[in-house]
């Protein structure tokens, strides 16, 4: 089974809407042609409707947010809808990063809800998983995952799969500079795949990309991609510099 490679950048609470056309008009130019992975940037909320006039009209990347509410519309101060996304071209919504998780109390039922009503708006859920360093070494890293997946995936139907990427970030990777081993991420990833198996089966185990996540930087991207289980990358820190994440991109287009 051979699954699209996808990169993507996740700006967090970085780049203004200009800062955001500074980066895109020479990042877009160096990838004004479909090539085989999907790329796509994740910028903050403000700064999507300038990203979207700007990548609307390219053919070879996506637009994604780094969340939702899962309501559809009311009396949610500060909340977003899906509605509000598809206005702007959005394709994707990084969902239950473990920044939502851990700074702003999101648990495995609300990243279901927000699951939920990605796929009904025919969006595409990233859907974050991870430990922490401390589950990793207390022996609970199978459980953690395996019912971050159950829970965030509660109800979501094989058919539903098909429109659905999981990102494996390590929560102690992230933002530190450490990454993951090759082996490491592997070993991981393959087990996040057989729970999917567990979950939905064989076929639909084989079909679901799964990318790697945690201090992806030009030079570690080549190897890591190189692992049959990681299917591209969710790219924090080397993100916001068009020259770096351009090599990540190319990184997964040879892997
Ligand atoms: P990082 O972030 O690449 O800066 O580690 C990754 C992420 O949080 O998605």
């Amino acid at each position: 089974m051979s699954r699209k490679n996808i990169i993507a950048a996740n700006w967090k609470m970085n780049m203004t809407p200009s800062e955001t056309a500074e980066f895109l008009d020479p990042f877009l130019q160096t990838f004004s042609t479909r090539v085989n992975v999907d790329i796509v940037i994740a910028p903050s909320f403000i700064s999507i409707p300038k990203a979207s006039e700007l990548i609307t009209p390219n053919p070879a990347v996506s637009l994604s947010a780094q969340n939702m509410s899962h309501e559809a519309s009311g009396a949610f101060t500060g909340e977003t809808s899906a509605a509000m996304l598809l206005d702007v071209a959005c394709e994707y919504v990084i969902l239950g990063h473990s920044e939502r998780r851990s700074l702003y109390g999101e648990d495995d039922a609300v990243i279901n809800k927000k699951v939920h009503a990605t796929l009904a708006a025919g969006m595409k859920p990233i859907l974050c998983i991870g430990e922490s360093l401390e589950e990793r070494e207390g022996g609970q890293l199978e459980s953690v995952l395996t019912s971050q997946l159950e829970g965030s995936l509660a109800e979501v139907s094989a058919d539903q799969m098909a429109d659905i990427v999981i990102a494996y970030e390590p929560v102690w990777a992230i933002g530190t500079g450490v990454t993951a081993s090759p082996e490491q991420a592997q070993d991981t990833q393959k087990f996040v795949r057989s729970v999917l198996e567990n979950l939905y089966g064989a076929e639909v185990a084989a079909a679901t990309r799964i990318q790697y996540g945690g201090s992806v930087k030009p030079g570690n991207a080549a190897e890591l991609i190189g692992q049959p289980d990681i299917d591209g990358f969710l790219v924090g820190g080397a993100s916001l510099d068009p020259q770096s994440f351009a090599e990540i991109v190319s990184a997964g287009i040879g892997g």
